[in-house]
Formats: C-alpha cells, sequence, structure tokens
C-alpha cells in the first residue's frame, strides 16, 4: 500500500525555486532513502512533507488523503513525524521533557506509555539520562533524542534527516541499526543521508537527488552497484 505520494511537487524559496516537479511514492513497510548533494533538496523536500514548507505546485498525498494544504501539526496527528536536520533539541529541557514535546497536540494520549517504552527500549540510554538536560547530552546521544521525540506520536512515517551528521564512526553504525529496528517494528522510514553506503545498504529503495531533481532510482541494492552512484556519492570509481 502506497503511503506517502508526491506527484510533481515544486518548492521556492521567494523566486528560487529548489525542488522542480519531482515524484515519488513510499509504500508502507518500506525504508526509502534519498540522497544527494549539498544543497540539493533534501532538507526542503522533508519540511515539503512535514508541513513546514508549502509547495509552488503538485501535490502531497498521505494514506491516499490529499495533506497538500494540511497544518503540519494535523500532519503529526495523522502520523508523519520528523527528525529534523541538525537535531533541533530543546536544550533547556531534561530528555524526558523533550520527548515529552513529540506528543504535543496529540488528542488521544493513550499510546504515550507505551511509546516511552519503545523509546527507551531502542536507546537505553535515554533511559538512564531521563533527568539530564538535552544541550548536554553529547552529540550522538542529542541524535538519538531527536529520534526518540519523533517517535513518541507514534508515527506510521518516520522522517529522518541526516540522523548520522556529525557522529563518530561506531554511533553511525548504532544509529543505522536503530533506525533498521525502528522499521522492522512496523514503522514506514523516509531517509535522507549524506552517509550514502549505509542509507543505500539499509533501504528498499532510493532517489537520487540532484539540484531539485529526481535523476536516478532503485533499490538500494541497485544504486549501490550504480556506477555513476559510486563515483558521485559513495567516494569509489
Ligand atoms: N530558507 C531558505 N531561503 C532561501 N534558499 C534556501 C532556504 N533554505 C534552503 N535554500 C536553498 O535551497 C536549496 C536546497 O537546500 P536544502 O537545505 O534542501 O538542501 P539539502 O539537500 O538538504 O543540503 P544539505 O545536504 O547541505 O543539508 C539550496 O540551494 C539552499 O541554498
Ligand atoms: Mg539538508
Amino acid at each position: 500500500m502506497t503511503l506517502l505520494e508526491l506527484k510533481d511537487v515544486s518548492v521556492h524559496y521567494g523566486r528560487i525555486k529548489a525542488i522542480h516537479d519531482i515524484s515519488f511514492s513510499v509504500e508502507e513497510g518500506e525504508i526509502v532513502s534519498l540522497i544527494g548533494a549539498n544543497g540539493a533538496g533534501k532538507t526542503t523536500t522533508m519540511r515539503t512533507i512535514s508541513g513546514l514548507l508549502q509547495p509552488s505546485s503538485g501535490s502531497i498525498l498521505f494514506d491516499g488523503q490529499d495533506i497538500t494544504k494540511m497544518k503540519a501539526h494535523l500532519r503529526v496527528v495523522k502520523g508523519i513525524s520528523q527528525s529534523p536536520e541538525g537535531r533541533g533539541i530543546f536544550p533547556g529541557m531534561t530528555v524526558l521533557e523533550n520527548l515529552d514535546m513529540g506528543t504535543f497536540g496529540l488528542k488521544n494520549k493513550s499510546g504515550v506509555a507505551e511509546s516511552y517504552e519503545r523509546v527507551f527500549s531502542l536507546f537505553p540510554r535515554l533511559d538512564e539520562r531521563k533527568k539530564q538536560l538535552g544541550g548536554t547530552m553529547s552529540g550522538g546521544e542529542q541524535q538519538m533524542l531527536a529520534i526518540g521525540r519523533a517517535l513518541m506520536s507514534q508515527p506510521r512515517v518516520l522522517l529522518l534527516d541526516e540522523p548520522s551528521m556529525g557522529l563518530a564512526p561506531q554511533f553511525i553504525r548504532q544509529i543505522f541499526k536503530i533506525i533498521t529496528e525502528i522499521n522492522a517494528q512496523g514503522t514506514t522510514v523516509l531517509l535522507v543521508e549524506q552517509n550514502a553506503n549505509q542509507a543505500l545498504a539499509r533501504a528498499h529503495r532510493a532517489f537520487v537527488l540532484e539540484t531539485g531533481a529526481i535523476t536516478r532510482t532503485g533499490t538500494g541494492k541497485e544504486l549501490l552497484a550504480d556506477p555513476a552512484v559510486k563515483e558521485a556519492y559513495l567516494g569509489v570509481g
């Protein structure tokens, strides 16, 4: 079943067109990776899906419903949740308070206890540091907190914008393992990454974004083996 679909979406910043008529879909249960160079439009695409940016043309469908004009907080209620680039946690709030912010706006809070359990079992470190201020957590821990917060609303699709950015190699491996686990638990994942190797290896399908347009698509494996992708994004060839 198609969970998320973008149809001919364009996005402008003022007069500058950052996204040019992109179309793609995410099936329920998939990990879909979006890879591309700096400035390609990856974050713009994510923010358009989460409703923080409005497309200048085209439409976005979620679970068959047109959500193009829906406000961001209502998209969270519908099941779209984003862990933003650069983490965006609240430094002056504790870990627990940060996680609680992920449930903000949910009318039905019946799943919150379950969400805490899920987040703490995925990230035992957050469980150990419940009372620590977000801003004093390490970079890797803040990344876990951002993902954990996004999971608190029990999303059907989790949007992850560069979750491995700035992390040491052992943290990067751990984050990707956890992303796979989140997906195995039933959450669909749309992943934006500069770490193309890992992002493609973990993805069911992937798209290459170049200056606001999709230039290649395939399974993660196909793109990993694609000579042009290798040369441009995998540091080999
Ligand atoms: N608020 C803004 N105002 C004007 N232009 C913007 C704004 N935000 C992004 N852009 C431009 O839109 C284009 C796409 O930016 P975007 O942040 O989506 O890229 P990205 O693929 O996420 O890059 P990165 O890998 O560096 O995070 C870039 O040329 C960028 O300069
Ligand atoms: Mg970005």
